[in-house]
């Protein structure tokens, strides 16, 4: 809960002097009130791309982009990466507070028995192209769950939430995964309940009917590692879509469909699929300078993808975590040597000296590294940002749950600053 501090802040313009209450946050910067301003001083403040604007009151994950710290519910990104596994880590976002062992007990089966889809939703994927983007298929698929789990579309009942929230968690894996098996051409592989939730997606992902698959437990850690670290990031471009959504009352299927839709973007979560493709464009360390000089370049629209955050002026403490286990994860595999790992870690050290990326505080962030552990565990560049949405799918419900259950929401409805043409009447065709 926000603090209402003793401060104020006063706003002067022509001959209005108004005063705005300003409220303390536990961390981060002072926020001014301004919901007043417009009925007060009959004017609108101007924030774009919302660069100095908190659009909620939130106690989820608060980063600090100067220090390049993230944290969920408090604790710090590198200790539950290391120490905590991805459904301990839901359990957090969703409920505020580490689980203890019974309670952890009891929610990760709670979990484990929504795998499954109702059976006919396997037919929407028959009307996709086989060649269709799997984010393609997860927007349709996910938003399609408004049609089938009714029991748990009514926003005002908190059981159906929960329920909702529940089933998104544990059904967004199987989703993912038959989008990949689609794409590919092989039947779908059913979920597992004697697996954990990321070695059921990777069994979900490579097993196949004609013989017995075992998970590798290095690439099992390595994709649960990658879900803590995806899994929530404050008010991003796809979770304020998800709270926008959700904000007019639309069913919560339907709002995670639109942050899946929004964070397919390249400049958002398609960052990982477009990072390790321009690695591989770039190719071999000689030709980094090339691309840095384009990267440079105002007139070329080319920008070093995995690179730059809105927040994170210093390091992305993801990255951090992300390079060590890429290391570890290929060096483990036996493919340390891998060309496209020298490169980005070449490029990272060539681009972290040039004095444009320090001089704009251009750091890896979380996508820079996770491309090459996905390609390296066997998935194709099209199921890196599917990936990423399975991830962030509990930061989404965690966020829409927060905002629905605040007694203070209402409709998200912007004002603009309209610079198109003036009152004027309708000329006919003839005399125009
Ligand atoms: C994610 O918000 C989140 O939390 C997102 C995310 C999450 O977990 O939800 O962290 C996930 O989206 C990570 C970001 C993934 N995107 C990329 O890696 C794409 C490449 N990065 C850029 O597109 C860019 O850095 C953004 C979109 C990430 C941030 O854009 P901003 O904050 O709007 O920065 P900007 O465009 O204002 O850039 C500031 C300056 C500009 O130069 P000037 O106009 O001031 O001269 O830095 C330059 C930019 O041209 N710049 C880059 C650059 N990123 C910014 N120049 C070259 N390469 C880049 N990558």
């Amino acid at each position: 809960m926000a603090l209402d501090s003793n401060k104020t802040a006063k706003v002067t313009f022509g001959d209005k002097e108004l005063d705005f209450a300003m409220m303390s946050p536990s961390l981060g910067p002072d926020v001014i009130d301004i919901r007043k301003l417009y009925a007060q001083g009959d004017v609108f403040t101007y924030d774009p791309g919302f660069t100095s604007t908190a659009s909620c009151e939130s106690a989820i994950t608060y980063i600090d982009g100067d220090k390049g710290e993230l944290l969920y519910r408090g604790y710090p990104i590198d200790q539950l990466a290391e120490k905590s596994h991805f459904l301990e880590v839901c359990y957090l976002l969703l409920y505020g507070e580490l689980p203890t062992a019974a309670q952890l007990d009891d929610f990760v089966p709670r979990v484990t028995r929504h795998t499954m889809l109702q059976d006919q939703m396997t037919y929407f994927y028959r009307g996709f192209r086989r060649d269709a983007h799997p984010m393609a298929t997860m927007v349709g698929v996910v938003g399609a769950m408004s049609a089938f789990y009714h029991d748990s579309t009514d926003i005002t009942d908190p059981d159906q939430r929960e329920i909702a929230a529940i089933r998104m968690i544990a059904k967004i894996p199987t989703i993912a995964a038959w989008a990949y098996k689609y794409s590919i051409g092989q039947p779908f592989v059913y979920p597992r309940n004697d697996l954990d939730y990321a070695s059921n997606f990777l069994h979900m992902c490579f097993a196949v009917p004609a013989e017995d698959y075992v998970v590798d437990p290095i690439l099992s850690r390595a994709m649960d590692r990658i879900f803590t670290l995806h899994a929530d990031h404050e008010q991003n471009a796809s979770t304020s879509t998800v709270r926008l959504a959700g904000s007019s009352g639309a069913n919560p299927f339907a709002c995670i469909a639109a942050g899946i839709a929004c964070l397919w973007g390249p400049a958002h979560g398609g960052a990982n699929e477009a990072c390790l493709n321009m690695l591989r464009e770039i190719g071999t360390v000689d030709r980094i300078p090339e691309f840095i000089a384009r990267a440079k370049d105002k007139n070329d629209p080319f920008r070093l993808m995995g690179f730059g955050h809105r927040v994170y002026k210093n390091f992305d403490p993801r990255a951090k975590v992300m390079k060590q286990s890429a290391d570890e994860v290929l060096g483990l595999l036996g493919i340390d040597n891998n060309p496209t790992l020298q490169v980005a870690k070449e490029l990272e050290r060539i681009a972290l000296e040039d004095e444009y990326f320090v001089e704009k505080k251009l750091y890896p962030n979380v996508d820079f590294y996770s491309g090459i552990i996905l390609d390296a565990m066997g998935f194709p560049t099209s199921m890196f940002t599917p990936i990423f949405a399975l991830a962030r799918t509990v930061g989404w419900v965690s966020q829409w749950k927060e905002m629905i259950a605040d007694p203070t929401q209402k409709i998200g409805r912007p004002r603009q600053l309209y610079t198109g043409a003036k009152h004027r009447d309708y000329v006919d065709v003839e005399k125009r």
